[in-house]
């Protein structure tokens, strides 16, 4: 991993994927994806290069893997769950002919791709405690089944074409420097934010939700570790169950009382966030990461909940 092209650069986790792989080999060209009206700004567009990358344009795709030499994509183009409802036709087109565009230029020009999976990819009939790396994908949300289809399309072209993919199901991702776009999982980043402003939060989610999280550098250290992992230890590609946390909203709140005593939460249910988080896991077991590339979370609830206060109050007080 030299050239890097990060699609989706400016987004919740580009944002600080393309600042680690800059800070990790300073030698590479890490080039900043972006689409029109998301384009990067400061120290993102200051550190490297910045290009036009809509994964609905294989040309555009192609012409930076020339331009750069890439070896590695990150593809982290994607509607999230909530979103993806409302806009289906939008997702399937951006999720899924954008990953054929990547692939097909990945299989040509010889790159390494990771595009993300998700918790999302499971369903109500997957076991939801303890979800085993290899069961049922049977989901219900347009998001879900993109995920589904990334994984066996990104498998199909390691097989057929020797196009080396790789990838981890994403549980919810709690971070502090960019928010996450309509999300599930978004209660978990926002209700810090109204915490640390002192402001009510209203929660989408309803109590006794147990949905699996993680906060932003454990993820962003799998998606780095996994591409540098020697393949011949890989059992699996795409994805890998991935754990670091599984909580419910009102553990999660108490924890961020134990240092801001005046959050207050009232609950307005969503019925559309809930029946997605209803049909997810409550945790996953990540025993095959841990065996295959020595996947090993950092970050607890406690930890995490101090860190993201202090980067939170360092950014808006
Ligand atoms: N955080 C995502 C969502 O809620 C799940 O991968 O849509």
């Amino acid at each position: 991993m030299k050239n890097v092209l990060v699609i989706g650069s400016t987004g919740q986790i580009g944002s600080e994927l393309t600042m680690k792989i800059r800070r990790e080999i300073p030698e590479g060209n890490v080039v900043a994806g972006y689409i029109p009206g998301a384009e990067p700004k400061g120290e993102l567009l200051e550190s490297g290069p910045a290009e036009l990358a809509d994964v609905r344009n294989a040309q555009q795709l192609a012409d930076i893997v020339e331009k750069y030499g890439i070896d590695t994509i990150y593809n982290l183009a994607a509607l999230l769950s909530a979103v993806a409802e409302k806009k289906p036709l939008l997702a399937w087109d951006i999720q899924m002919n954008g990953l054929l565009n990547i692939l097909e230029v990945a299989r040509e020009k010889k790159c390494a791709v990771f595009t993300p999976s998700s918790i999302g990819s499971f369903g109500p009939e997957t076991p939801h405690v303890g979800t085993p790396q290899d069961t049922i994908q049977r989901p219900r949300s347009m998001y879900g089944v993109t995920k589904v289809a990334t994984e066996l399309l990104s498998d199909y072209y390691f097989h057929k074409y020797g196009v080396d993919t790789r990838s981890v199901r994403f549980p919810g991702l709690i971070s502090n420097v960019t928010l996450p776009g309509g999300g599930t999982t978004d209660y978990a980043v926002e209700v810090y934010y109204s915490a640390v402003k002192g402001e009510e939060f209203v929660c989408p989610i309803a109590p006794g939700t147990y949905m699996d999280m993680m906060y932003m550098p454990d993820a962003l250290g799998a998606a780095v570790h996994l591409m540098q992992a020697d393949p011949s230890r890989l059992v699996h590609r795409n994805s890998f169950n991935i754990a670091s946390m599984s909580f419910e909203p009102e553990t999660l709140f108490a924890k961020i009382r134990e240092y801001i005593p005046s959050l207050k939460v009232r609950y307005e249910v969503d019925p559309v966030r809930q029946a997605i988080a209803n049909s997810w896991p409550d945790s996953m077991d990540d025993s095959c990461a841990r065996a295959e590339w020595d996947w090993k979370p950092t970050y607890d609830i406690d930890s995490m909940t101090v860190d993201m206060i202090a980067c939170l109050r360092r950014k808006l007080l």
